[in-house]
C-alpha cells in the first residue's frame, strides 16, 4: 500500500495543477501565433484552411491518412447535405519504417500502397486522363506556405528518419509516386488534427476543436486572423481581419521550457532516452507511445528495489523482457485496467504473453493501480489544450472532435477527460458527460475525410480565382 501511495501522488494531478497549466497554456498558444519558432514554446502552424466546411462541398477524393500506427488509403464520395462515403484500406506501418535510414523506403511504401489501392479501384485499368486529386494528412509538424507543400520542421512519436526533416514532404511523395506512374496530383498537406476538425465540422457545425489523443497529443482550430501576428504582411490586404484561418497547435511540445508540468523522474528518463530530448514535453506525459513505457520503468524501479518479482534473477529472460524499453504499449495498461475478474486472472494472461511473468495478486493489483495513475494524468493533463483553447476563443457549448487509439480504445479514457474538463471548468459535478456544455466526441471516419474536404475548399477557392 505505502508504495502505491507513493505512485498515487506522484502521478496526481489536482484541479488547481491543471489551472495552472491551463492558464500557462493559454499565454503559449498567444505566443506561438506571435512566433512560433522558439523552441521552448508551441508552434501553432497555419495551415491555409481559411474557410470553415459547411457540408455542401461535394467531389471524389483521395486521401491518404500517416498517422501514428496506420497508413490508410481513402477514396472520399464527398456527397453534399453533410455526407459522405468511402472506401478505404488500411496498411500497418511496417515497425522499422520509423527509424530507417532511407527516406525513399518511407515515401515507397506509401506511394506503393497508393499504387495498389488506385489499381484495386479500376480493375479494369485506369480510365486514360485521370488525375486523382490526393489529400495528404502527414500528422507531423509542419512549416506551410501554402494549403499543398509541408517542411517537416521535426520528427515526433518515434520516427527518426534521416534528411526529411527541414524538407517539403510533397516532392519526395510524388517522386515515389512518379515513378511506378500513378496517376495522382498533391492538392493539399494537412495535419491529422485539422483533418479531424474539418471532417467533422462538415456533419456537424457545432464542433470547434479537432484532437488526437492517439500516438500523439495533438489539437487544431480555427483562429482569426487578426490574432495571428506573425501572419502580418504575409496575407493580401483584401482579406478581412476576422476571416478564420486554422492552426495545427502543435500543443505536443507545450512546456517544452519546463515551467509548469509536473514531470517525476520516469519522465524524465523517457525524454533524455528518447531520441529528441527536450522536445514534445507534453506528448511525452500524455500520448499513446509513452504511457507502457513510463508503467515499465516503475515495474523496473520496484524491481530493482526488490518490492516486486523477487523469484526472477536479473540475469532472467522474463526480466530481460521487463527490461527492453517500449516493450509494453497502452494497450498493456487499458487491458490491465479493464480487467475485472476477481483475481485479475487476466492480467496474470497479459504479463505470461507479453513478458513470461508469472505475478502474485498484490503485484497484479499494483499494475492495475499504477496504471490507472498514469492513464488518469494522461487524460487530465491531455484536456488542458483543450481548455486554454476553449477559454481563449469564448466558446462556452461546443463539440470537440476526438480522434486516435487512446481515446477510442483506452479503457475510460474519455469519462476520465470528461471529468478533467469539468473541473476545470468548474461544471456542475451533477452533470453527465452528455450534459457537459463543451463535449468531446468521437469524430467522424478518420482525417482522411478531412482532408478530402480541405480539398474540395481549396479546389473552391481557385476557381473563385481566391
Ligand atoms: C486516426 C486518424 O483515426 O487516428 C489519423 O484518422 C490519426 O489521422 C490517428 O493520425 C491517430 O491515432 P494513432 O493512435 O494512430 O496515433
Ligand atoms: C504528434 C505530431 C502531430 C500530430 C500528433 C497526433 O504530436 O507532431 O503533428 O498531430 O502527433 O498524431
Amino acid at each position: 500500500q505505502h508504495q502505491v501511495d507513493k505512485y498515487e501522488k506522484q502521478f496526481a494531478t489536482p484541479t488547481e495543477t491543471l489551472n495552472k497549466i491551463v492558464s500557462h497554456f493559454i499565454s503559449e498558444l498567444d505566443r506561438g501565433n506571435t512566433d512560433g519558432t522558439d523552441p521552448s514554446g508551441i508552434p501553432m502552424n497555419v495551415a491555409w484552411v481559411m474557410d470553415y466546411p459547411d457540408g455542401s462541398e461535394t467531389g471524389d477524393y483521395l486521401a491518404i491518412d500517416l498517422g501514428g500506427t496506420n497508413l490508410r488509403v481513402v477514396m472520399v464520395h464527398l456527397l453534399g447535405n453533410h455526407k459522405f462515403t468511402t472506401e478505404q484500406e488500411k496498411y500497418p506501418l511496417p515497425g522499422p519504417i520509423r527509424t530507417t535510414k532511407v527516406k525513399e523506403e518511407l515515401f515507397d511504401f506509401i506511394a506503393q500502397s497508393l499504387d495498389d489501392f488506385v489499381k484495386k479501384l479500376n480493375p479494369n485499368g485506369i480510365p486514360e486522363g485521370t488525375v486523382y486529386p490526393l489529400g495528404f494528412t502527414f500528422s507531423y509538424p509542419c512549416t506551410q506556405t501554402s494549403i499543398d507543400m509541408g517542411i517537416l520542421q521535426r520528427w515526433t512519436k518515434g520516427f527518426d528518419i534521416p534528411g526529411v526533416e527541414g524538407h517539403d514532404c510533397v516532392p519526395m511523395l510524388m517522386e515515389s509516386i512518379n515513378k511506378r506512374g500513378t496517376p495522382i496530383k498533391v492538392v493539399a498537406l494537412i495535419n491529422d488534427t485539422c483533418g479531424t476538425l474539418v471532417a467533422s465540422r462538415y456533419t456537424d457545425n457545432m464542433t470547434e476543436m479537432g484532437c488526437i489523443f492517439g500516438t500523439g497529443v495533438n489539437g487544431a482550430y480555427y483562429e482569426r486572423v487578426s490574432n495571428i501576428a506573425k501572419l502580418e504582411g504575409k496575407l493580401c490586404d483584401d482579406i478581412p481581419k476576422d476571416s478564420p484561418m486554422l492552426i495545427n497547435c502543435e500543443y505536443g511540445s507545450f512546456d517544452n521550457g519546463r515551467k509548469v508540468l509536473p514531470r517525476t523522474i520516469y519522465d524524465v528518463e523517457i525524454d533524455n532516452e528518447s531520441p529528441r530530448p527536450g522536445q514534445q514535453a507534453f506528448e511525452k506525459m500524455t500520448s499513446g507511445y509513452y504511457l507502457g513505457e513510463l508503467l515499465r520503468k516503475v515495474l523496473v524501479s520496484e524491481y530493482k528495489m526488490g518490492n516486486i518479482f523477487p523469484e526472477y534473477e536479473a540475469g532472467a529472460r522474463e526480466i530481460e523482457y521487463l527490461t527492453t524499453p517500449y516493450i509494453l504499449d497502452a494497450s498493456f495498461l487499458s487491458l490491465c485496467e479493464a480487467d475485472n475478474t476477481p483475481d485479475l486472472r487476466e492480467t496474470q494472461m497479459l504479463y505470461k504473453a507479453k513478458l513470461g511473468i508469472e505475478t502474485t495478486y498484490e503485484e497484479r493489483l499494483f499494475t492495475l493501480k499504477v496504471s490507472s495513475f498514469i492513464g488518469t494524468r494522461a487524460a487530465r493533463l491531455s484536456i488542458c489544450g483543450i481548455a486554454a483553447a476553449c477559454k481563449k476563443m469564448n466558446y462556452e457549448t461546443c463539440h470537440i472532435a476526438a480522434d486516435g487509439s487512446v481515446f477510442l480504445r483506452y479503457t475510460g479514457f474519455p469519462e476520465r477527460a470528461a471529468q478533467g474538463l469539468s473541473d476545470v471548468f468548474g461544471w456542475d459535478p451533477s452533470l453527465k458527460m452528455d450534459e457537459h456544455p463543451i463535449q468531446i466526441v468521437k469524430a467522424q471516419d478518420g482525417s482522411g475525410v478531412g482532408a478530402a474536404v480541405i480539398a474540395a475548399l481549396a479546389d473552391a477557392r481557385q476557381k473563385k480565382g481566391l
